[in-house]
């Protein structure tokens, strides 16, 4: 038996998916443990690429079953679509491949309006949010008033629910906000069509997880976004509203921590970053239109082109120590080929002192400037290679340069989108 976390080690963008899809192969069961369709996990199986939003990356492998925890939000509408979607492609055949605990929050119409008009309202103070409704739902998640899937079902709840909510919802966005009230009739009659069609897949997720962990059955946790957009532990206010850390996925499942074998951080070889927010290591030169034009770094979710930078120590080393990270997943590996010279950035210099540890505050980081390591590139392809022996030396050397300055043994090196791109190095479910 194994249960492995997979959790995204920067700012989100990672390739979460492409080794969840990998990592599936080991696993009975994939379930996601937070976030909602802000997520975008690519996964690219032979000459079709598939964007994950909402389902558990795993569903692309007949016979595993994916799980949508409680922690998670979910956007009937986006759902549908998605399921629509992988359908057509021949994959999701089996409905019982999919559970959704009745505890998932749904965001509805007015969350989707209060995010984008708040960001609106803040101008150049804005999150740079996904729009899709996160925070807010996640707000009446916490305060107590929000609509769950397990509401949505039962015709009666949900409307004196819904009935319940609106004048407030109203009053902030046509007082405050200065955008349309929705309304409730049409509301109510397009989420009980979303209800009797998501009732089938209602389940307890958490005693389906802890029955496999007892039968002996191998687990794989999905995380959404990154350690840096943790809500607790990230560049707040600059960061997404759930828990993204290893913690999240057992109050995002209701799996107990001493039942997690491993955590796996998946971090690129180099930082990118959508949104607003402090990123020390940003490039805006050259060197990170290459990266972003080799990476093909535009949201897989907004489309948005994404900041780009050098590998920050500092950051990942963060990750390590909060995440509790056994192995990191080295993605992207082959988006510096080109590079004559590839800087890691080891501390901080901030009011004149050295800093080696990622400062809490939002302000203090925004005044640092990053020290670098500079190595060798090994300026050639390796997007062919399956072995880490068939690496160049260069190559080889960066990894163990990020394996003694992280302090974390590299599990798996990604040189490639697809699934042959892959070099699997200690396969944490062994
Ligand atoms: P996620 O949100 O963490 O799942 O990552 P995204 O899917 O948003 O972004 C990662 C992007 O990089 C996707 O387009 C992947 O297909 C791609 N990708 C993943 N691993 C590699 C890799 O090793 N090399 C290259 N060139 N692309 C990769
Ligand atoms: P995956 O799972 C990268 C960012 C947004 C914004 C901030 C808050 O694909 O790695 P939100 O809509 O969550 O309230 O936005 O978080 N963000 C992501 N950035 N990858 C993601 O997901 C993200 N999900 C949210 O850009 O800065
Ligand atoms: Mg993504």
């Amino acid at each position: 038996m194994s249960t492995v976390i997979i959790v995204g080690s920067q700012w989100g963008d990672e390739g979460k998916g492409k080794i969840v899809d990998i990592y599936t192969e080991y696993a009975d069961d994939v379930v996601r443990f937070q976030g909602g369709n802000n997520a975008g996990h690519t996964l690219v199986v032979g000459n079709e690429t598939t964007v994950m939003h909402i389902i558990p990356s795993g569903i692309l492998h007949p016979g595993k079953r994916c799980l949508i925890g409680n922690g998670v939000v979910l956007d009937p509408q986006v759902f549908f679509q998605e399921v629509e979607s992988i359908k057509a492609k021949g994959y999701f055949q089996d409905e019982a491949q999919l559970v959704i605990d009745p505890a998932v929050h749904i965001i509805m119409p007015y969350h989707r309006a209060i995010d984008i008009a708040r960001e609106k309202k803040a101008g150049c103070r804005k999150i740079g949010t996904t729009g899709r409704g996160i925070g807010p739902v996640y707000e009446d998640k916490v305060g107590r008033r929000g609509i769950r899937l397990g509401d949505l079902v039962h015709p009666q709840i949900f409307a004196a629910k819904l009935r319940e909510m609106l004048p407030e919802k109203n009053f902030l966005l046509e007082k405050f906000l200065g955008e349309p009230p929705v309304e409730e009739a049409s509301i109510y009659d397009e989420y009980m069509a979303y209800g009797e069609r998501l009732g089938k897949y209602l389940g307890n997720t958490s005693k389906i997880l802890n029955d496999s962990i007892d039968a002996n059955k191998n687990v794989l946790f999905e995380g959404a976004q990154g350690t840096l957009l943790d809500i607790d532990h990230g560049t707040y206010p600059f960061v997404t509203s759930s828990s993204t850390v290893a913690g999240g996925a057992c109050t995002g499942t209701g799996v107990g921590p001493c039942r997690i074998d491993a955590v796996v951080g998946i971090s690129k070889a180099y930082v990118t970053r959508v949104g607003e927010g402090p990123f020390p290591t940003e490039l805006k030169d050259e060197t990170g239109e290459l990266l972003r034009r080799e990476g093909h770094e535009y949201g897989a979710t907004t489309g948005r082109p994404r900041r780009t930078g050098w590998l920050d120590m500092v950051a990942l080393k963060k990750g390590v120590e909060i995440n509790g990270l056994t192995g990191l997943a080295l993605t992207k590996l082959d988006v510096l080929n080109q590079l004559a010279a590839i800087r890691i950035c080891t501390a901080y210099r901030c009011d004149g002192q050295l800093l080696t540890e990622f400062p809490q505050d939002v302000d203090v980081l925004n005044g640092c400037e990053p020290v670098f390591d500079e190595v060798p590139g090994w300026r050639c392809d390796i997007s062919k290679v399956t072995r880490v022996a068939d690496l160049p030396s260069e190559a080889r050397d960066f990894i163990k340069a990020v394996e003694e300055m992280s302090g974390c043994p590299v599990v798996l090196v990604s040189v490639g989108p697809r699934r042959d791109q892959t070099i699997q190095i200690d396969n944490p479910f062994r």
